[in-house]
């Protein structure tokens, strides 16, 4: 019975991989360019985990951000005679970056079943991020699906009649499999990846808008980003997720994360920021605890990471307000507080914990609603 059941969902699995794949085209466009703005995000419920493909191990939710994006341009010209090779020159802030080249062959090599035009032209992909370079920020999110965003928007010349979420689904879905954080990077202000019983419509192949009803409350959410530490990360996200294999808590890990989720789809509902903060808080705690608790083991964190924990936790005692913390794959600290705080909650960051910023440098972010065609 079980043997059956797996059976049935790996073919359900296969077939909606396939529904990616294009009708023939009838006609290919000879040169041209889209330029398009994605978005960075942050999880709320994390990411952390995953199997063959980029599906993920469990099911994430993130706020997309608004200030910290990737604008990237990509111009097409056809090529004179078909290869078997992909042709693109790469330039990151109108410089050409060799270095970033190999990664960009991965993605292409891992979508060009779902995009079969990328062997027949060449490309020229410019692409610039608004925060600065070796922030500490992620740009795998915001760069992946910019890019993804532009493939398919050149798709979409030769197949005009897609829906705009059809569209959506496919850049997701093509995104994920440049990096998965980048699926939850299309639209906003809160999108759900992984499959899970709470969420009708979740899929482990591509991220959906939150479905469900979400209180005033979250309505332009502050993160403010605190860049504690810019250096290059001793673990890429790439090797951490591949230590899920084999972690002895990978199994309650994994089922917290749908525990949490579903849970949090009631705090999204009715606004109750207590139950917020213990959930989003727990998840990035949980998160780094992975990587401590891993095989080899590894911490990200720096001391002045927890210095602002401590001093966010002193600060929520005393003021009374909802401001609390969350942590990517790195030493940065995300503060989220309500707008209807910020006059309070700003202040303070600025006295207190951006001293603990390398060279006092911050990004003022917000939840946002997603990538732009420019
Ligand atoms: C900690 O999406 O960067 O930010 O799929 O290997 O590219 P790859 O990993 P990536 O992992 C992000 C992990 C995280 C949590 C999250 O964003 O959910």
């Amino acid at each position: 019975m079980i043997a059956l059941k797996t059976i049935f969902a790996q073919i359900e699995y296969s077939m909606s991989e396939k529904d990616f794949i294009p009708a023939p085209y009838t006609t290919l466009k000879e040169e041209g360019s889209v330029t398009y703005s994605s978005p960075s995000n942050i999880a709320l419920v994390k990411y952390w985990g995953k199997r063959e493909n980029q599906i993920p191990a469990n099911p994430s939710i993130s706020f997309t951000l608004a200030a910290c994006v990737t604008k990237t341009c990509v111009h097409y010209k056809k090529k004179a005679q078909h290869s078997d090779e992909f042709s693109f020159d790469l330039l990151f802030e109108g410089e050409a970056k060799e270095e970033f080249k190999p990664k960009i062959n991965t993605f292409l090599k891992r979508i060009v079943a779902y995009l079969p035009f990328l062997k027949d032209y060449h490309f020229i992909i410019n692409t610039s991020n608004s925060f600065p370079h070796s922030s500490g920020i992620a740009s795998s999110a915001s760069g992946m699906s910019a890019l993804a965003l532009c493939f398919m928007e050149m798709e979409k010349t030769f197949l005009p009649n897609i829906t705009t979420n059809d569209f959506n689904r496919k850049v997701s879905f093509l995104s994920r499999l440049g990096s998965g954080s980048a699926c939850r990077s299309i639209e906003g202000p809160l999108v759900q990846w992984g499959e899970t019983s709470s969420i009708k419509g979740s899929s482990n192949l591509y991220g959906i808008k939150y479905p469900y009803e979400v209180h005033e409350i979250f309505n332009n959410f502050h993160d403010t980003i605190l860049l504690v530490d810019k250096g290059e990360k001793q673990v890429s996200s790439t090797v951490g997720h591949e230590l899920m294999h084999g972690h002895p808590f990978a199994t309650q890990r994994f089922d917290q994360a749908h525990t949490n989720l579903e849970k949090l789809g009631k705090v999204l509902a009715d606004g109750n920021l207590i139950d917020f903060i213990s959930i989003v808080e727990s998840e990035a705690l949980t998160l780094h605890a992975m990587m401590m608790t891993s095989n080899p083991y590894f911490i990200l964190m720096k001391p002045n990471t927890l210095s602002i924990i401590n001093e966010i936790w002193k600060f929520r005692e005393e003021s009374n307000t909802h401001v609390c913390f969350t942590l990517d794959a790195g030493a940065n600290v995300h503060v989220l507080y309500p707008e209807n705080e910020k006059d309070v909650v700003f202040p303070f960051i600025k006295e207190k914990l951006v001293p603990f910023c390398q060279n006092g440098q911050y990004i003022c972010d917000r939840i946002g609603l997603g990538a732009k065609k420019l």
